[in-house]
């Protein structure tokens, strides 16, 4: 059985691929800080797959914790690496608490994963790389834009340090995916997205408004550039994207890679707007949902959606959900977890 390290494999999209490894017959060991996550979600994951992953808390901004790891994991086959801070307006808030967090870390994952007799790879990327990109859909050759807050910026320079990395080390194999947005929980609602305080995502703050935790969810800028004037995303079910990291990996595991490095683009190719969104949590709910129009919010491009055709063809994976079935998914998991 070959063995995984999963970094923030407590966090919303890593406990979904973390269930996905183990369907695929994987080991998983993950290392969480616990920071932006439950130690519960490990009993999330025992009862969707029966098998419990091996947890180390480690704050891997602890060199000496990160070269000790590895030294009692010699024989992990691939990292899969999530554990990074992620909230958009706190990076402008805290810089240097960004830089630390989420580059620090990354550099002594990777000089322990070069040291790896199998340096498989997969790195936690987003499509905040490319800020509002001239053309739409978005490819992965559409260029990098200059990053719109310190979180983008991390995941921009996290790819160079990867892609510089990869250039020396020829043993060395990574493939940077770039999100979307990810939504939704697995069908069993055992696991979720579960945002610490007040959600800055669309969709947590949209169940959780329903559920009662909100009073009323503020809709930022209908004036535009867009057909009805709200912000356009991909919105992709967290569970696709969960496989696509497996897939990922079993194209580094097999050697079918066609360089030593290589992005991906991870969308369903199809954007909605946030009033979309919202009509679509009203169909699948069957609730009115209490909404506003509000001012722009500092930051948000105006549409961002994936072109998939690389996904699709080269790395042979697609998304098979839909945005109401994803949306269904996140109000059954927000039902479970407030007993509704
Ligand atoms: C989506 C749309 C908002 C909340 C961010 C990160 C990105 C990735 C996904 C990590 C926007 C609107 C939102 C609300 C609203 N995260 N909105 N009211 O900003 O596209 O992407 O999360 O990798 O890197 O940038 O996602 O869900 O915050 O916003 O109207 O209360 O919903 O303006 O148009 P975003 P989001």
């Amino acid at each position: 059985m070959k063995k995984i390290l999963v970094t923030g494999g407590l966090g919303f999209i890593g406990s979904h691929t973390v269930v996905e490894l183990q369907n695929e017959g994987f080991e998983v060991v993950i290392i969480d800080d616990l920071s932006n996550s439950s130690i519960d979600v490990l009993d999330g994951i025992e009862a969707i797959t029966n098998q419990k992953p091996i947890f180390e808390r480690l704050d891997l901004k602890n060199k000496l914790d990160v070269e000790q790891f590895f030294q009692n994991h010699n024989d992990i086959s691939g990292v899969i690496h999530f554990a990074a801070s992620k909230a958009v307006g706190e990076s402008v808030e805290k810089p240097l608490w960004y830089y630390e967090n989420n580059l620090n870390t990354l550099i002594y994952i990777l000089k322990e994963v070069t040291r790896l007799n199998a340096s498989n790879f997969i790195f936690s990327s987003s499509c905040t790389v490319y800020g509002q990109a001239e053309e739409l859909p978005i490819t992965e050759n559409s260029p990098v834009k200059l990053a719109e807050s310190p979180y983008g910026n991390t995941k921009q320079i996290g790819e160079e340090i990867i892609k510089d990395t990869c250039k020396v080390v020829p043993h060395m194999n990574a493939i940077a995916l770039r999100y979307f947005n990810p939504i939704g929980a697995h069908s069993s609602a055992k696991i979720g997205e579960l945002p610490i305080g007040v959600p800055q995502n669309l969709v947590p703050f949209i169940t959780q408004t329903a559920a009662g935790l909100r009073d009323c969810l503020s809709v930022f800028g209908d004036d535009y550039p867009t057909p009805d004037g709200t912000c356009v995303r991909d919105y992709i079910h967290v569970v696709d994207l969960a496989k696509a990291h497996v897939v990922a990996l079993q194209r580094l595991i097999d050697g079918k890679n066609d360089s030593n490095y290589e992005t991906f683009n991870l969308g369903t190719g199809v954007g909605s707007s946030v009033l979309e969104v919202i009509q679509s949590f009203e169909k699948v709910s069957g609730l009115p949902l209490n909404y506003k129009i509000a001012p722009r919010r500092e930051g948000d491009v105006n549409s961002a959606y994936a072109h998939t055709e690389k996904a699709n063809t080269i790395l042979g994976w697609k998304t098979q959900s839909t945005l109401d079935e994803a949306m269904l998914s996140a109000w059954n998991w927000e039902k479970n977890i407030r007993n509704l």
